[in-house]
């Protein structure tokens, strides 16, 4: 996944030469996850005379792609999940002119172009790096075709810690609309929605949040609720490791090579017993110190955990019971891509916050089911979060232009 600018960052500067110069400037909201930047057309339509874009503002990643945009990328500082039930009169032939128009808009609001019947078309004009993500739902894939659902494309197993709430549950599809400016998303959705609502509604939304673009060094591991650095053992955005976890190669549907799959987990956190807590016990919970996340049998972020290490009093460094020895693989190898967003939607009435906890891997069966299964058997951090929302979606491969997301299925 690559970004380019969809419009200038400085006044008198053309816009060719923005597109080859800014990549430097796009700083922490525009790092490739790869590393390298388009340098297409820019596409963004502001009036002459208008002040030129600063560069998160302007920042551009492709729609079109192998795989869907909005995967493989380091993830922006806003999203927006939306799940949608489909009308009982969505029949194929609708399911695929909502496709087709939830993709053609989302590659011109995505290149910052005004979506096709805009009603506020200046909005568009700061995509952020705005991405449009389709998911399907085990309700759609039967409407479509009974015969191309995947077995693991249903609610997931029931888990012992689970205290699901169905408005945070299901759904036939999904979309995620992430940037790094909400107000691009919210005219995004909005568009969207639009395209959506003569054949499907609205079965619930979920809004996260991570550090705001340029807050934190390019590319550093962001923070939860609970104060962690949250994402350190993930597999890196253009890895061999990434694309091992990630992506589906087996024909096993054929619609779904080069997709994935998404787990969506609504995790409510404690943060008030949490706050009761002191700090050793807090790292111990986890297994990670709270101030560099290094583990706690290493110096750095990034050392490798050693769960035979033991401490000065001859005891375990790593708790056997702690998150990170009962999540880590027995190899250490990444199994799952972990996106976490935080929410926060405390109104009086008690503290209502937790983690939005995406998963993306090439089979939830295989992948996330053990793991979630291991940490409802055991594991300290399980006394301060419930999850309380669980959905399952297939996230079909990309599309060229002229194609939409969704054809290799409809
Ligand atoms: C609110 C709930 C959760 C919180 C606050 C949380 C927090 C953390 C933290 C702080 C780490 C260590 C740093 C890192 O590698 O990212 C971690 C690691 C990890 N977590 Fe979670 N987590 C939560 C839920 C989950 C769930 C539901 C799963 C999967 C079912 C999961 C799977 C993992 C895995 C696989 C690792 C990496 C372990 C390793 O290989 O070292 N976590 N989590």
């Amino acid at each position: 996944m690559t970004t380019s600018s969809a419009s200038g960052t400085e006044p008198g500067v053309s816009r060719r030469r923005l597109l080859l110069s800014g990549a430097a400037g796009l700083g922490a909201a525009g790092l490739g996850a790869a590393g390298g930047f388009a340098l297409g057309a820019a596409t963004a339509t502001a009036g002459s005379g208008s002040p030129a874009l600063p560069a998160v503002g302007a920042a551009v990643v492709p729609f079109h792609g192998t795989h869907q945009a909005g995967i493989e990328l380091h993830p922006q500082a806003h999203t927006s999940y939306l799940a949608f039930d489909l009308a009982p009169s969505a029949d194929r032939d609708g399911i695929r002119r909502m496709l087709r128009l939830i993709s053609s808009d989302a590659e011109r609001l995505t290149a910052g172009q005004p979506a096709l019947a805009d009603t506020e078309p200046e909005l568009a004009l700061t995509p952020a790096r705005l991405t449009v993500t389709v998911g399907f739902g085990p309700g759609l894939v039967d409407r479509v075709d009974p015969g191309a659902r995947p077995a693991w494309l249903a609610p997931l197993p029931a888990f012992s810690v689970d205290r699901l709430e169905p408005r945070w549950s299901g759904g036939d599809l999904l979309l995620e609309v992430a940037a790094d400016d909400p107000m691009s998303i919210a005219h995004a959705s909005r568009m969207l929605v639009k395209d959506i609502r003569r054949f499907a509604s609205i079965r619930w939304r979920q809004d996260g949040f991570r550090n705001a673009s340029g807050t934190t060094p390019a590319g550093a591991t962001q923070r939860n609720l609970f104060g962690q650095l949250d994402g350190t053992a993930n597999p890196a955005p253009g890895s061999e490791a990434f694309a091992r976890v990630v992506w589906r190669t087996r024909a096993d549907p054929a619609w779904l090579v080069g997709g994935t799959s998404f787990v969506l987990r609504r995790i409510a956190m404690n943060l008030d017993t949490w706050d009761e807590l002191d700090r050793g016990s807090r790292e111990q919970a986890v297994g990670r110190r709270l101030d560099t996340g290094a583990p706690l049998s290493g110096d750095r972020e990034f050392d490798v955990p050693d769960l035979e290490a033991r401490n000065a009093l001859g005891l375990p460094a790593i708790s056997a019971v702690s998150h990170l020895a009962r999540a880590r693989s027995a190899d250490g190898a990444p199994q799952i891509m972990r996106r976490g967003y935080n929410y926060d939607l405390t109104a009086g009435g008690g503290t209502d916050a937790g983690l939005l906890f995406g998963s993306m891997q090439a089979d939830p069966l295989a992948q996330f089911v053990p793991i979630q299964q291991r940490l409802a058997e055991v594991d300290l951090l399980n006394l301060w979060t419930t999850p309380i929302g669980s959905a399952v979606f297939a996230i079909p491969p990309g599309c060229g232009p002229g194609g939409y997301v969704g054809e290799t299925l409809v």
